[in-house]
């Protein structure tokens, strides 16, 4: 079987062509990030506009790379939440136009429940069950997931993801969009003890995330240091602010993992999302999983940011009977089971989804 997958919920229009297993025979990403970046973050309606012109062409490059054409496809998978709204009508329409001409099941997958899915498309074996941690630009949300249906929401952010926060640092440093790569290639010339910044909820039970006040505090140390050094920011001191940004952001990030594996007795820890690219947190992530003999599985870079080969979750989703209907619409925010009662195993969770 072939199906055909589509992504457009942000600013990246893709599409991967995979099979049953599911392996992936193409996997095509088109970036807008050169359309995006004088902006200095994601224009939706430009996102939108920008779908539209590379959407058949990229389903086109899909194709040709799998050596198929659109009749040989048996379903076609799109994600249709969560994401900016008009970018996700764009692959919307189009899924199910093409389910509807071609004749064949319409899937629908969840963009974060993908991130999660790519460590098991990418690692080619069981990783369920499992704590998945999903770090991108819009979500940072920690997950206990019984299999690849069944994710249930341990906590998340209640105000910016991480990857929000590292575009706003790098923003702050002057250092571009996007800001991920951005803040760790600088990070990798500084100290990241050079400056103490905040660690939101570090030592709090709960599983939610906070870095607002990270930022805040980014952006009065930066202004405190430029009014001391005649208005600018020497080399060394940008870089110093770099890691030690991002070693708050990493420690955060870290410790919940290790307490939401704690508190579902979980040995496994799947982790996706742009940030997960951050090589930083890829170590202590691989230190903390192993001191507590867990497994870890990061998938490689073009796993980690956003792509449509993740969405190969429709194949789960296929053998399980559960198909789209054709009325399916996009739904910007997330719409995820929240972990429901608090339990010895499970933690008591507040947050803006409560
Ligand atoms: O998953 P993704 O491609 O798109 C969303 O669904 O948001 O994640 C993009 C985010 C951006 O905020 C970007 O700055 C961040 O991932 N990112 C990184 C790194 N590479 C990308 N953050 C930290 N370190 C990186 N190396
Ligand atoms: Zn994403």
């Amino acid at each position: 079987m072939y199906f055909l997958a589509i992504e457009t919920s942000c600013d990246e229009t893709a599409a991967a062509i995979f099979d049953e297993r599911p392996a992936v025979l193409a996997s095509v990403v088109a970036s807008q990030t050169d359309l995006h970046a004088r902006f200095g973050g994601v224009v939706p309606e430009v996102a939108a506009r920008a779908h539209l012109q590379r959407l058949l062409p990229v389903v086109d490059e899909a194709l040709r790379q799998a050596k198929l054409s659109l009749r040989d496809l048996d379903a076609i998978a799109v994600m249709n939440t969560p994401g900016l709204v008009n970018a996700l009508l764009v692959g919307v329409s189009a899924a199910k136009t093409l389910a509807i001409t071609l004749d064949v099941p319409l899937l629908a997958v969840n963009h974060i429940e993908a991130h999660i899915y790519a460590c098991r498309l990418a690692a080619q074996t069981q990783v369920f069950p499992c704590v998945g941690l999903v770090v991108s630009g819009g979500h940072t949300s920690l997950f206990r997931c019984r299999g690849p249906l069944d994710f249930a929401l341990l906590g998340g952010t209640i105000d910016d993801a991480a990857g929000e926060a590292f575009d706003k640092a790098a923003a702050m440093l002057g250092l571009g969009f996007p800001g991920g790569p951005a803040v760790e290639r600088e990070a990798a010339r500084g100290n990241p003890q050079a400056f103490a910044l905040p660690r939101s909820f570090l030592r709090d039970s709960r599983l939610d995330f906070s870095f607002s006040g990270l930022k805040t505090a980014l952006l009065y140390l930066r202004r405190d240091l430029m009014a001391a050094n005649a208005g600018s920011l020497t080399p060394e001191i940008r870089a110093d602010l770099a890691a030690s940004f991002q070693e708050a952001v990493v420690d955060v990030l870290t410790a919940k993992c290790g307490r939401a594996l704690d508190v579902t007795g979980l040995d496994t820890l799947c982790v996706g999302g742009g940030v997960a690219a951050n090589g930083r947190l890829r170590a202590t992530l691989l230190a903390a999983t192993g001191e507590r003999g867990a497994r870890l599985y990061i998938p490689p870079l073009e796993y980690c940011t956003d792509n449509a080969a993740m969405a190969a979750l429709a194949v789960e989703k296929w053998k399980a009977g559960d198909w789209a209907s054709l009325d399916l619409d996009a739904e910007p925010t997330y719409l995820g089971r929240r972990a429901s009662t608090a339990s010895a195993n499970e933690p008591a969770v507040h947050s803006r989804f409560d």
